[in-house]
């Protein structure tokens, strides 16, 4: 029986000793939950990869509770980098930089660079302090899904998902919903300017924004460049995902609050702004799959701010039904 504990500081602190003794701890983060273990336990994370079902030369974001922790895993860090760091850590922003020795191929696929976060979520924050505090130097962490399936927003999406694929020792913190609902911006930092490769809540706006105060720094964020390892198709509910066409009866529908629900289709999601939206999105395609609908139609929201992560995952969730 897998242990899912409550956040209390004792659960945080066994949690932490825990992932040092080789163990796999999901724990929740602002993005999404993740799935735990220690970044230079190679054992450990092979049994990641494992439960997760994902292959071997797909890498993983390495959490450290800390910039002061970042040049542990990465070197070569560009100016603009370290300042992005400065501003947005903690928070929902991963940095891809060239990896340090401690970095092995069996965390970053088998590539020369290295994705490292610094998550804001308190309980996050809490047991990664706890782990380095024990002398952990960082934890892996891929989202706590099946591999290509829609990330988990709350402890019992994640044992819904994993709880029967992990081991008694493993366990699962309980925190609640997480605050944003979509993964990191991931932002590729081994060129001359930052590349957004995976768009989340921590925005374009918001990077071009800070951006221009530092003239010396050069942004292409418009950018198509595809991160190492994507797929086409992820995100994906059981259901079939359309962003176009209409909604017969039975069939789940997701837009924007003050769009009307097409007749007999079955209101998922009414969504009053973007912040909204991805907060609700995965919680939607989890609950049309419990549910047992087999279709659901989504009226995609504008590009804006964090509309732009949820049109990236809406255009990947339904690419199986594009082909
Ligand atoms: O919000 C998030 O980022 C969540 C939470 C748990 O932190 N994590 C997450 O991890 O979404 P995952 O593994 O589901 O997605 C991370 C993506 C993968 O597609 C992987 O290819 C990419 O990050 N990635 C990691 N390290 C990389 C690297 N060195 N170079 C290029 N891409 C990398
Ligand atoms: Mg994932």
């Amino acid at each position: 029986m897998i242990n899912t504990s409550n956040c209390t500081h004792l659960a945080i602190r066994n949690a932490a000793k825990s992932l040092i003794a080789g163990n796999l701890v999901a724990f929740p983060t602002e993005t999404v939950y993740g799935l735990g273990a220690d970044a230079t336990n190679q054992e450990a994370i092979a049994r990641l990869y494992k439960v997760k079902g994902r292959p071997t030369d797909h890498p993983i974001i390495v959490h450290i509770s800390s910039i002061r922790n970042l040049r542990k895993w990465a070197r070569e860090i560009p100016v603009y980098a370290m300042n992005l760091a400065k501003i947005f850590w903690p928070g929902p922003m991963t940095l891809i930089l060239p990896k340090t020795e401690l970095a092995k191929d069996f965390i970053t696929g088998y590539q020369d660079t290295v994705g490292i976060r610094v998550p804001s979520n308190p309980i996050a924050l809490s047991l990664l302090s706890e782990f380095e505090t024990r002398g952990g130097l960082g934890v892996a962490a891929p989202s706590a899904n099946k591999f290509g399936k829609v990330s988990p927003t709350t402890a019992s999406d994640v044992v819904l998902d994993l709880g029967g694929l992990l081991a008694s020792e493993d366990q699962i913190l309980n925190g609640g919903d997480c605050l944003i609902g979509v993964e990191s911006t991931i932002i590729d930092c081994t060129r001359n300017e930052p590349i957004i490769l995976r768009p989340g809540a921590v925005t374009k706006e918001q990077l071009q924004n800070f951006l221009k105060f530092n003239k010396s720094v050069n942004v292409n964020l418009n950018s198509q460049v595809k991160y190492s390892g994507s797929l086409d198709s992820h995100y994906s509910p059981v259901a079939k995902v359309f962003l176009t066409g209409t909604p017969n009866i039975g069939d789940g529908f997701i837009a924007y609050s003050h769009i009307k629900t097409p007749k007999g289709a079955i209101r998922l999601a009414s969504p009053k702004n973007n912040e909204e939206y991805a907060h609700l999105l995965y919680k939607s395609f989890r609950y049309a799959d419990f549910e047992g609908i087999s279709k659901i139609y989504v009226i995609p929201p504008n590009n804006y701010g964090v509309g732009a992560a949820i049109c990236d995952r809406l255009i990947k969730s339904s690419y199986k039904n594009l082909t």
